[in-house]
Parts: structure tokens; sequence; C-alpha cells
């Protein structure tokens, strides 16, 4: 028998968007990130960033967006803000009853990026 791959366990393309949907709705309402997005069309943030995810937990790779250095550079996000972002996407996931071990290994999947997008961080 195989295991689940992570993108399974996230419940597929419309589990992803469920999650993605709330992120954003997260991110937008949390003041100190509103302005990063204030100018973005967010339909198309939600679309990018569902299809990142599911090339990131082994689901199928239709993403043609920027790499993540690419994506973020020169928008001056500081590592208190990734962490903010962090957090919100293990609340999306917890409120979309994803199991516990599941949301630890997409956070750490997740924070495995810090480097790319945190302007000049330490590791
Ligand atoms: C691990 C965490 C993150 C992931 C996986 C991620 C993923 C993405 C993806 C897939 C895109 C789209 C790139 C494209 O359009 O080609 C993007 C763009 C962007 N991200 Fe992130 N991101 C992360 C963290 C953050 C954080 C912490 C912030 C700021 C607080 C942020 C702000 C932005 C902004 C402003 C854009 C550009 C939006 C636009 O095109 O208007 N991201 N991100």
């Amino acid at each position: 028998m195989t295991e689940a791959t992570l993108y399974q366990q996230l419940g597929e393309g419309a589990g992803i968007g469920t999650v993605v949907n709330r992120l954003y709705e997260l991110i937008i309402g949390d003041e100190s990130l509103a302005p990063f997005f204030a100018h973005s069309d967010m339909a198309e943030q939600k679309r990018h960033m569902a299809l990142f995810l599911a090339v990131a937990t082994g689901g199928p790779n239709a993403y043609k967006g920027k790499e993540m250095d690419a994506a973020h550079a020169g928008r001056g996000i500081t590592d208190a803000d990734f962490d903010k972002v962090i957090g919100h996407a293990a609340t999306a996931l917890t409120e979309a009853g994803v199991a516990p071990d599941t949301i630890e290994t997409v956070a750490g999947a997740l924070l495995a990026l810090r480097p790319k997008v945190v302007e000049g961080a330490a590791v």
C-alpha cells in the first residue's frame, strides 16, 4: 500500500482551494499584512498560490508563476511578516480539518522557503 501524498491529505485541488481562500481572508484581514497586497489581483494571487501548493505537496505541476525568490524580491518582507503568514496558514489548515501531523509537514515545507521570501533573512 502506498502512503497518501501530502496533496491527497490536503484534499487535492478542492481542499487546497478552500485553504488558500481562507488564508488570504486572514492575510487581508490582518492590517500589518494587507498593504503588501494593496495592488494585487487577489483572484490571480489565490490561483498562483493554489497551483504552487499543489506542486509543493506532490500534486500536479501546473504552476507557471515566478520562482519564490523572484516573486518576493524587493518587497521588504520581514521575519515577523513571514511568521504571521505561516501562522495564518496553520489556522486555515486547522479550520479545514487537516490533521495536525499533516499541518506540521506543510508548515515545515513553507518554513524552508523563508530565505527566499524574507528580505535579508539570517539563513
Ligand atoms: C512560504 C510562504 C509563501 C509562499 C509559499 C508564497 C507564495 C507566493 C506565490 C506562489 C506568489 C505568486 C508569484 C507569481 O505571481 O508569479 C507570491 C507572490 C507574492 N507574495 Fe508570497 N508567498 C509566501 C510568503 C509571503 C509573505 C510572508 C508575504 C508578505 C507578507 C508575501 C507577499 C507576496 C506578494 C506581495 C506577492 C505578489 C502579489 C502580486 O503579484 O501582486 N508572500 N507568493
